[in-house]
C-alpha cells in the first residue's frame, strides 16, 4: 500500500493505472477508522481493481469551537487497519498542500445543505463540497463510496455531481451500527458509559417510526410523535431535530402516500452531537 501525502502524486499514480484501464473506487474519509468507514473501503474493493482511501481532516468544514483541533489522528493505526482491507493507495495530504494560502474559491450546493444540520453548522456544507471537489480532481476515479450514515452529506455530494458533471459514480454504502444499534462513529469515543448507553435513544427512535409505517401508519404527525416520546424518555439526549423528510429534496413530509422518505434524527448526548437516519418503507 503507497502511502502518498502530495497531491500531484496521487493525481499521476490515478492517471497511470486509469491508462492501464484499471477501475479505480475512492473513498474519502478523514480517519479515525472504524467499521463504518471500512465497509466503504470493502466496497470499493469488492467493484473495483484499485481503491484510494484519502485521509484528510478537512478544516473547512469545521466552524470556529468545532472539534478540528481535537479530532482524533490515529494516523498509523488507520494505516494498518487499510492495508488489512487491501487498500492499494492512502493519500493523507497536509492541510497546507489542499489549501493554498490565497485559496479563494468553494463551491456550494444551495437548498439543501440549508436545511437540518447545515441549518445549525451554516458553513459546514460548503466546506465538505468543496474539499470533496477538490479530492474528486486528484483522485479522478471511477467511483466514489459515501455512508448513507451521513445522509444529508450523501444527498448533497449526490446533487454535486449531477449539477457539476463529475465523471465520477457516487455509490451510497448503508449505516453500519453497533449491536444496540447506535451508528458507528468517532465522535462515539467521546462519550462516558452513562453517555454511551443514552446514545442508543436515536436508533430507538428512528425504528419506532420505521416499524408504525411498516404496520401501515400513514400520518406523519404519529410517527413524528412516536420519535419524541422515545426522545423525551431519555434525560441525557438533547434533541435538536427529529424529521420525516422526502429522499431527495429532504423537505419534511406532510403524507407517506407518494414520497419514498427518510426519518432523520439529531441531538445532544453531553457535548457530543450526533446524527442518524434510517429508511422510511410505507
Ligand atoms: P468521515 O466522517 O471520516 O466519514 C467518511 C465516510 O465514512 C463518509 O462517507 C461517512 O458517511 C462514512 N461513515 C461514517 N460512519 C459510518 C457508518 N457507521 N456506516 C457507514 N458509513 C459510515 O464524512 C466525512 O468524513 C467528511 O465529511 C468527508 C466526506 C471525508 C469530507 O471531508
Amino acid at each position: 500500500m503507497q502511502i502518498i501525502k502530495h497531491p500531484n502524486y496521487i493525481y499521476n499514480l490515478t492517471q497511470k493505472w486509469r491508462q492501464e484501464n484499471q477501475q479505480i473506487g475512492f473513498v474519502p474519509t478523514m480517519g479515525a477508522l472504524h467499521e463504518g468507514h471500512l465497509s466503504l473501503c470493502n466496497k470499493a474493493r469488492q467493484e473495483n481493481q484499485k481503491y484510494i482511501t484519502s485521509i484528510f481532516v478537512n478544516p473547512t468544514q469545521f466552524a470556529p469551537g468545532e472539534d478540528y483541533e481535537k479530532y482524533f489522528r490515529p494516523f498509523e493505526r488507520d494505516c494498518e487497519l487499510l492495508r488489512a482491507a487491501g487498500c492499494d493507495a492512502v493519500f493523507a495530504p497536509d492541510a497546507a498542500q489542499m489549501y493554498d494560502a490565497h485559496s479563494s474559491t468553494k463551491v456550494s450546493v444551495n437548498g439543501l445543505t440549508s436545511l437540518w444540520e447545515g441549518a445549525v453548522r451554516p458553513t459546514h456544507f460548503d466546506g465538505v463540497t468543496t474539499v470533496v471537489s477538490k479530492l474528486f480532481h486528484l483522485v479522478p476515479a471511477h467511483r466514489a463510496y459515501f455512508g448513507e450514515k451521513d445522509y444529508q452529506q450523501l444527498k448533497t455530494i449526490q446533487r454535486m455531481v449531477r449539477d457539476l458533471n463529475f465523471p465520477i459514480e457516487i455509490i451510497p454504502v448503508p449505516t453500519v451500527r453497533e449491536e444496540d444499534g447506535l451508528a458507528k462513529s468517532s465522535r462515539n469515543a467521546y462519550l462516558n458509559p452513562a453517555e454511551r448507553q443514552a446514545a442508543t435513544v436515536l436508533y430507538l427512535a428512528l425504528q419506532s417510526a420505521v416499524k408504525l409505517a411498516a404496520d401501515g401508519e400513514k400520518d406523519i404527525k404519529v410517527l413524528l410523535d412516536a420519535m419524541q416520546k422515545v426522545c423525551a424518555l431519555e434525560p441525557l439526549f438533547q434533541l435538536d431535530y427529529a424529521a420525516i423528510v422526502d429522499t431527495e429534496t429532504l423537505q419534511p413530509l406532510h403524507d407517506l402516500q407518494i414520497h419514498p422518505a427518510r426519518a432523520l434524527i439529531a441531538g445532544y448526548i453531553g457535548q457530543t452531537h450526533l446524527i442518524d437516519n434510517c429508511g422510511i418503507e410505507g
